[in-house]
C-alpha cells in the first residue's frame, strides 16, 4: 500500500514482521514494555524525584536504606504502576528527564518532543494539540478499563465536529464492536466497524493512534488494530483529543516518531 511504503520507506530498517507497516521501534513490541518512543518516565510520578536533583552524587551510599544499590535515584520500583512495567532509568540524557526542559515535567501532558506519562488522569480528559495533527504524530494513551466496562470513547475533534470517534463497546446486543465514526455539522456519517476486540473489563490497555497522511492507525496493545481513513482532511484544524468512558486514566501524551 502507498501509504504504509511511504511511512516505512522514511523510517529505518527493523525487520519488523506486521504486515500491517508499524515502525518496529514501537508497534511490536510487548505488552507493557514502555519502550515505544515518547516513554519517558522519569520525574513523571508523584513522589519521583527528578534526575537532576542529585547532580554527580553516587546512589548506593547517598540514599541509607535505599535498595538495590544499582537503583537510580528516585527510581521507581518495578511494577509500581499497574499497566505497564517501569523501563530501566533511560540516562540523564533522555528527553523530558529535566524540569524545564521542553517535554519534561510541568509541561502540560503531550507537550514537547516525547510527551511525559502524568499519572492517574481525570476522565473524561483532554489532549490538546496547539497545532493541529499531522502525519507521523503518535498520539499514547494508557490506563486501565474498568470492571464491568460498557464502552470507551476517544474523540478526536474540529472544532464542535470529530474528525475521529473511536468507540470500543463492550456489549452491543451481546456483541464486542468496536465503532469508528466522523462528526461532520454536528451528524454521524457512515460508521466503520471493527470486530476485532482486544480490551477487556478490568485490565490494562494502551492505545496508540499514529497519524498518516491518508488515515488514522490504531494499534491496541502493541498490536495493529485498524486504520481509519481521513474524512476531515485539514488536520492542523484537530486539535485535541478527549477520551472518555469507563476507564482509568494513566497518561496520554503525544510524540513526533
Ligand atoms: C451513535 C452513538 C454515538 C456514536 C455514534 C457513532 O449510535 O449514539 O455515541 O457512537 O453512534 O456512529
Amino acid at each position: 500500500m502507498a501509504d504504509n511504503f511511504s511511512l516505512n520507506d522514511a523510517l529505518p530498517a527493523s525487520g519488523n514482521p506486521n504486515p500491517q507497516g508499524w515502525p518496529g521501534a514501537w508497534g511490536n513490541q510487548p505488552a507493557g514494555g514502555g519502550g515505544y518512543p515518547g516513554a519517558s518516565y522519569p520525574g513523571a510520578y508523584p513522589g519521583q524525584a527528578p534526575p537532576s536533583a542529585y547532580p554527580g552524587q553516587a546512589p548506593p551510599s547517598a540514599y541509607p536504606g535505599q535498595a538495590p544499590p544499582s537503583a537510580y535515584p528516585g527510581q521507581a520500583p518495578p511494577g509500581a504502576y499497574p499497566g505497564f512495567t517501569t523501563p530501566a532509568y533511560p540516562g540523564p540524557n533522555a528527553p523530558g528527564a529535566y524540569p524545564g526542559q521542553p517535554g519534561g515535567p510541568g509541561a502540560y501532558p503531550g507537550a514537547g518532543p516525547t510527551g511525559v506519562p502524568t499519572g492517574p488522569l481525570t476522565v473524561p480528559h483532554d489532549l490538546a494539540f496547539p497545532g493541529g495533527v499531522m502525519p507521523r504524530m503518535l498520539i499514547t494513551i494508557t490506563g486501565t478499563v474498568k470492571s464491568k466496562a460498557n464502552g470507551i470513547v476517544l474523540n478526536f475533534k474540529r472544532g464542535n465536529d470529530i474528525a475521529f470517534h473511536f468507540n470500543p463497546r463492550f456489549n452491543e446486543d451481546n456483541k464486542r464492536v468496536i465503532v469508528c465514526n466522523s462528526m461532520m455539522n454536528g451528524s454521524w456519517g457512515r460508521e466503520e466497524r471493527q470486530p476485532v476486540f482486544p480490551f477487556e473489563s478490568g485490565k490494562p490497555f494502551k492505545i496508540q493512534v499514529l497519524v498518516e497522511s491518508d488515515h488514522f492507525k490504531v494499534a491496541v496493545n502493541d498490536a495493529h488494530l485498524l486504520q481509519y481513513n481521513h474524512r476531515m482532511t485539514n488536520l492542523k484544524e484537530i486539535s485535541a483529543a478527549n477520551i472518555s468512558g469507563d476507564v482509568d486514566l494513566t497518561s496520554a501524551s503525544y510524540s513526533m516518531i
